[in-house]
């Protein structure tokens, strides 16, 4: 068994996330590699403590990710910052001459996605992926086999969303999340975008233009302190893309991110169309999935209990339920497959390149002017 030598630099929710993935790595079967939880960094010493009393393989608690990037001995390193750090972070593990799991959006803004991939081209024996669950879950994972198979004959429409209810208390103090100067002007896109956007990419679509309507809609927020703070990110985005099938035909891709839906906490949906076939997944009820197939007779939906058919194999038997956490170990174990094996178990079994993250900051810079302009606007 290989191990690959891991560093965390954020040691808030996702960094918890990889740390419990990093846990339960034995809930996977046939992996030849594992990750092992080596440093961990965070200006915030309490948010560091956690990992340190769970993991006694921790050789180093840094406030300072300088100092964790320089640490002889690690192998690659998670980092999940918010976005007004990413380009500096991202950089420096890079050039360290380590791996790295970056998290969306991959950068603030366009400038800083393109620094990445400048900085990967100066070295490019570094193996770098953007973090993005939701593909992993077994309906979407059988969506993706469809897709390789052509058995949806020409995409009519697709549409994907992701919504979230968290925002609907006006009375819910602001965060880093709902700051310009943390999140960044993409708003919700930069939060919630590279979500929709990698399996319409993974699948060879590519917008060419988007005529994007986005929403403000709490202009401000308690600042935790007594007072009220303007809130100035977008809440809302919903950009209707023109995109081009990878075989030349046009069709409508509808991409959708809200953080104020009411009734949503954190629904994720996909909806394709073919001509011979049809799908719809929700993370509202995990493991279902409507699937239509027609060959000329009748048009039937059927619903299917897809359990916990998994494209990394695991101890849990196939009739059992699947979730959000199972979905984030499916998302590290295809990281590391790619990362020792060059290339991923299948094409929507891997992670977001860092060209597909530079075609969602085109898709997203050229939302904001399309929303500034009222117009369409070319990707
Ligand atoms: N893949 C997903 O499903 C998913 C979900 C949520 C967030 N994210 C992404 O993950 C990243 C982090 O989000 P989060 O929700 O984990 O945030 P978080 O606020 O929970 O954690 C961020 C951590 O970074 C630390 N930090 C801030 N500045 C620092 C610095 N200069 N040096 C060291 N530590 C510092 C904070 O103290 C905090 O502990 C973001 O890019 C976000 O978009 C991804």
């Amino acid at each position: 068994m290989r191990t690959i030598r891991f560093g965390v630099i954020g040691c808030g929710l996702m960094g918890r996330e990889f740390a419990s993935a990093c846990a339960r790595w034995c809930h996977l079967q046939d992996m030849d590699v594992r990750p092992e939880l080596a440093a961990v960094c965070d200006k915030n010493d309490a948010a560091m403590e956690w990992f340190t009393a769970n993991f006694p393989g921790i050789e180093l608690a840094a406030n300072d990710y300088r100092e964790l990037v320089a640490h002889q001995g690690l192998d690659a390193v998670y980092v999940a910052l918010p976005h007004n750090l990413h380009e500096e972070v991202y950089c420096a593990v890079i050039a360290a001459g380590k791996h790295l799991m970056g998290e969306k959006p991959f950068g603030i803004d366009k400038a800083a996605n393109d620094a990445i991939l400048a900085c990967m081209n100066e070295h490019p024996d570094a193996f770098v992926r953007c973090s993005s669950e939701f593909p992993f879950f077994p309906a979407v994972q059988r969506i993706g086999d469809l897709l390789d198979a052509g058995a949806f004959g020409r995409v009519i429409e697709a549409e994907g969303a992701f919504l979230h209810s968290s925002d609907l208390n006006p009375d819910k103090p602001i965060n880093w999340k709902r700051m310009l100067a943390a999140n960044g002007a993409y708003g919700c896109m930069g939060d919630l975008g590279m979500h929709v956007c990698h399996v319409p990419f993974r699948a060879g679509w590519r917008p060419k233009n988007v005529r994007a309507v986005l929403s403000n809609i709490m202009t401000e927020r308690p600042d935790g302190k007594g007072g009220r703070v303007p809130c100035e990110t977008w809440d809302n985005a919903t950009l209707l893309c023109e995109a081009d099938d990878g075989a030349g035909e046009a069709f409508p891709l509808t991409l959708k991110t809200q953080r104020i839906a009411p009734g949503e906490t954190n629904t994720w949906t996909l909806v394709v169309k073919g001509t011979r076939a049809a799908a719809r997944f929700s993370t509202k009820n995990p493991r279902r999935l409507d699937l239509l197939e027609y060959a000329g007779g009748e048009q039937v939906w059927q619903r299917i209990d897809m359990g916990h058919e998994t494209a990394f194999p695991t101890i849990t038997g196939g009739i059992f339920e699947f979730g959000f956490s199972d979905a984030i170990l499916q998302m590290w174990a295809a990281y590391l497959h790619e990362l020792t094996e060059g290339q991923p178990l299948k094409r929507f079994a891997g992670c977001v390149t860092a060209e597909e993250t530079a075609l969602s900051h085109r898709l997203f810079t050229a939302a904001l002017e399309s929303q500034e302009r009222a117009a369409t606007v070319a990707v």
